[in-house]
């Protein structure tokens, strides 16, 4: 059964010029874009969006790191989406992510890692509400 997941391309992946690289990626997966749009968020925004992550050291300097420069907000949609994203998009850290995977290609550290994704179904649906209405993902 078909599922929906959602991820970001980055603002150090965008910066770099790598957007387009990426979404071939995830096309050549076999992932359906179902939305898409580009967008800076302020530093409360993206508080809002990691606040699973308050109490982690790095979640000022994450927040800071997310905040600073134009990202791609996307919902996707593919059978098992949620767990073949993560598949693609590799380890965390870049270092320890697999050869083919687009942090290995793209990332350039834990923290500028070039992609999120969901982690579960629950995160899925609380992080395409954040960011898309339901009209823009018909
Ligand atoms: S966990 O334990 O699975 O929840 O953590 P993880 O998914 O690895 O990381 C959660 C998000 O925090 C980012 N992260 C970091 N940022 C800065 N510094 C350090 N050390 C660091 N460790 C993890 C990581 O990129 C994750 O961001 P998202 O956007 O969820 O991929």
């Amino acid at each position: 059964m078909s599922q929906r997941t959602f991820s970001i391309i980055k603002p150090d992946a965008v910066r770099k010029g790598y957007t387009a690289a990426i979404l071939a990626e995830i096309e050549k997966a076999g992932f359906k874009i179902i939305a898409i749009k580009k967008l800076s968020i302020s530093k409360s925004q993206a508080e809002g969006f990691y606040y699973v992550h308050k109490e982690r050291p790095f979640f000022d300097s994450l927040t800071s790191f997310m905040s600073s420069g134009p990202i791609f907000p996307l919902v996707l949609e593919k059978e098992n989406a949620i767990a073949d994203l993560r598949k693609l998009m590799g380890a965390t850290n870049p270092a320890n992510a697999e050869e083919g995977t687009i942090r290995k290609k793209f990332a350039g550290s834990i923290e500028e890692n070039a992609i999120h994704g969901s982690d579960a179904e629950d995160t899925a649906k609380f992080e395409i509400g954040y960011f898309f209405a339901g009209y823009e993902l018909a």
